[in-house]
């Protein structure tokens, strides 16, 4: 399994964050911060956390009280009410209301700490539903979101645009990026809120386990989508926070994609599953296609470095291991 961490090569460009930089990542916890926060300890930086029952950070007197207290030289904002279709369209007044507030809250208060270098997550699905493929950047904004994820994605915008504006008012280095789907150790295997590839693992394993013959699957199987391990995509975040300054934001994907028929094959291999799978072909399958254009983070000098069934089958294996503990 994958025990070096992974990143691009390091060249010999000047970094926009000094060695044993003290990085605050907001959302340390989560599937994305904990990665990042991997990445930074194991490049020498000075990583500074503070969890949620200590610091709500919708509170912006007590967030910016927190960041003049530490001074970071950056910020990570990973810390996002996130959640799939059925929270999302439940609980639309939290999700807008809760991620604006964060990031008011983290972005303000980093600016006036003097904090400056920031990161914020912006995400693949808040692009336009019919977005051209694979999506550049500059589809942001050009079009009606997805209904069932309108609020997320706005506040989300909103994010970006807030970043923006610090830069073009005050001169702030602050940047956004775009990461695709992402998958790995620290991830919700809970079937309720669970993304599409942590979901199949749990429904293979549990088919596996109890010897059914057969699994159904919902859809045709046939939409093509794009996965990134966490690990790189924090090996992205920390180059873009090296070498990254510029207005737009940067999509973070592998490039490649893959239809759901194929990692769904994937994952009966990794968890051993020797059953027959079904597709329910009467559940809708979404958009058919969602890659994004990397163009530009590649231009930088990334390359993923974890192939993805490898990523699978350390991300099965960390499943195991909590599910034992
Ligand atoms: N996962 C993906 O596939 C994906 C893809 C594209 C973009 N992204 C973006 O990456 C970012 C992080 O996503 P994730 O998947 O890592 O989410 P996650 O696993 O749910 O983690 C979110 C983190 O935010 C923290 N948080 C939420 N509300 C908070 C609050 N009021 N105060 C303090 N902390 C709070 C959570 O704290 P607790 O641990 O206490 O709950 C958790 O640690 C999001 O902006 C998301 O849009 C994710």
């Amino acid at each position: 399994m994958t025990t070096d961490l992974p990143g691009p090569p390091r060249e010999r460009v000047p970094s926009l964050l000094r060695p044993g930089a003290r990085v605050f990542v907001a959302g340390h916890r989560g599937l994305v911060g904990s990665a990042v926060v991997r990445r930074l300890t194991a490049d020498g930086h000075e990583v500074v956390t503070r969890g949620r029952d200590r610091l709500d950070l919708r509170d912006a007197e007590r967030t910016a009280a927190f960041l003049r207290g530490i001074r970071p030289d950056a910020v990570v904002l990973a810390a996002a009410r996130v959640g799939g279709i059925m929270a999302n369209s439940t609980y639309p007044v939290q999700f807008i209301e809760d991620n604006l507030r964060i990031q008011l809250s983290v972005i303000a208060g980093a600016h006036a700490a003097g904090t400056e270098r920031l990161l914020f997550l912006g995400s693949s699905c808040i692009y336009p539903k019919h977005a051209p493929q694979p999506i550049p950047e500059s589809a942001l904004l050009t079009g009606p979101l997805e209904p069932t994820n309108e609020a997320y994605a706005l506040a989300k915008i909103a994010g970006i645009v807030q970043t923006q504006s610090y830069r073009r008012q005050y001169g702030a280095s602050y940047i956004s990026a775009m990461p695709t789907n992402l998958y790995g150790p620290g991830d919700s295997f809970d079937l309720e809120t669970s993304h599409v590839l942590p979901a199949l693992i749990r429904r293979f394993h549990e088919a596996r386990e109890s010897g059914a013959p057969a699994l159904t699957l919902w859809g045709s199987g046939n939409p093509r989508r794009e996965f990134l391990h966490v690990d790189d995509l924090a090996a992205a975040c920390v180059l873009l926070l090296e070498r990254y300054d510029d207005d737009a934001p940067v999509n973070v994907g592998c490039g490649d994609d893959l239809t759901i028929r194929e990692l769904a094959a994937m994952v009966a291999d990794v968890t051993a599953y020797q059953g027959e799978t079904r597709w329910d072909t009467g559940k809708p399958d979404g958009t058919p296609r969602k890659l994004l254009d990397v163009s530009r983070l590649t231009s930088l000098g990334f390359a993923p470095r974890i192939p993805l069934k490898e990523g699978i089958a350390e991300t099965y294996s960390w499943w195991l291991r909590q599910r034992a503990a």
